[in-house]
């Protein structure tokens, strides 16, 4: 499984965490839906190559936006390549996002982007402006992952988003599902569906601690698993 073989390349991801995603952007595919795939924040691919994987089986481009002075592009490639990713719609752009402006982030992502990764500069300013970005230029129908949201080795993605959203320059971005380390978000009109995506793979799956843990407190009491945050209701899978 990818999952297990993602493992070899540096970086971070929980395993319900790539699940999750996986989930989302297969159900993307299943609608017939298309469009770039996003990472701003590769590192070494680990997370870029479950994002590849999805978007190579839709035909889709995938775009991974780093300063890349940690891991170079060449290196990135290969690690994905080592895992059985085909890389030729694979684009790895350097840039800093924090210079970016829309127009050059659409630019670089060659459309609206159906899904993006946050999980560049972890600074409050830097994630706050990486949202905006998000906020301008994600689908209406697109989803976004912020990785590092409650992590305590991290405390300024928390200050960027919370400072996004009490400052209302969230625009219309609204948390959908708090698992594994990463906050999705998305437009409100389709918010429910990709919170009944994300619920349905928490119930049926058998391979995570995680969505155990989902189902015990989802029957003990529907309020412990979804939980109110910046006035909307988001689905929380696994916390302990
Ligand atoms: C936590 S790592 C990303 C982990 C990766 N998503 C994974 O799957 O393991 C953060 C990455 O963000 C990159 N980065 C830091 N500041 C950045 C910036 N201003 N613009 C773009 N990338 C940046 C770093 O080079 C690093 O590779």
């Amino acid at each position: 499984m990818l999952i297990e073989k993602v493992k070899s390349i540096p970086g971070w991801l929980h395993d319900v965490a790539g699940h999750a995603t996986t989930a989302l952007l297969a159900y993307q595919t299943q609608m017939g839906r298309s469009g770039p795939v996003v990472e701003i924040g590769v590192f070494g691919g680990r997370y870029l190559a479950l994002l590849a994987d999805q978007a190579n089986a839709a035909g889709d481009r995938t775009i991974g936006i780093d300063i890349y002075i940690y891991i170079d592009e060449e290196t990135v490639l290969k690690n994905l390549q080592s895992v059985g990713i085909a890389t030729g719609s694979v684009s790895l752009v350097r840039a800093d996002s924090t210079g970016l402006d829309a127009a050059a982030f659409l630019a670089m992502s060659g459309g609206k982007p159906r899904f993006v990764s946050v999980d560049g500069d972890h600074a409050a300013n830097a994630v706050y402006r990486d949202l905006m970005i998000v906020r301008d230029t994600m689908a209406r129908d697109g989803i976004c992952a912020i990785d590092d949201f409650l992590n305590p080795l991290a405390f300024g993605v928390n200050e960027g988003v919370n400072r996004l959203f009490f400052e209302g320059a969230s625009g219309e971005l609204r948390p959908v599902c708090y698992t594994g380390g990463k906050l999705f978000v998305a437009f409100p009109e389709h918010v429910e569906r990709y919170q009944s995506v994300l619920e349905a793979f928490a119930r049926e799956d058998l391979s995570v601690p995680e969505t155990a843990r989902f189902r015990e407190l989802a029957a003990q009491n529907r309020a412990y698993v979804m939980q109110p945050l910046f006035g909307h209701e988001v689905l929380v899978i696994g916390e302990r």
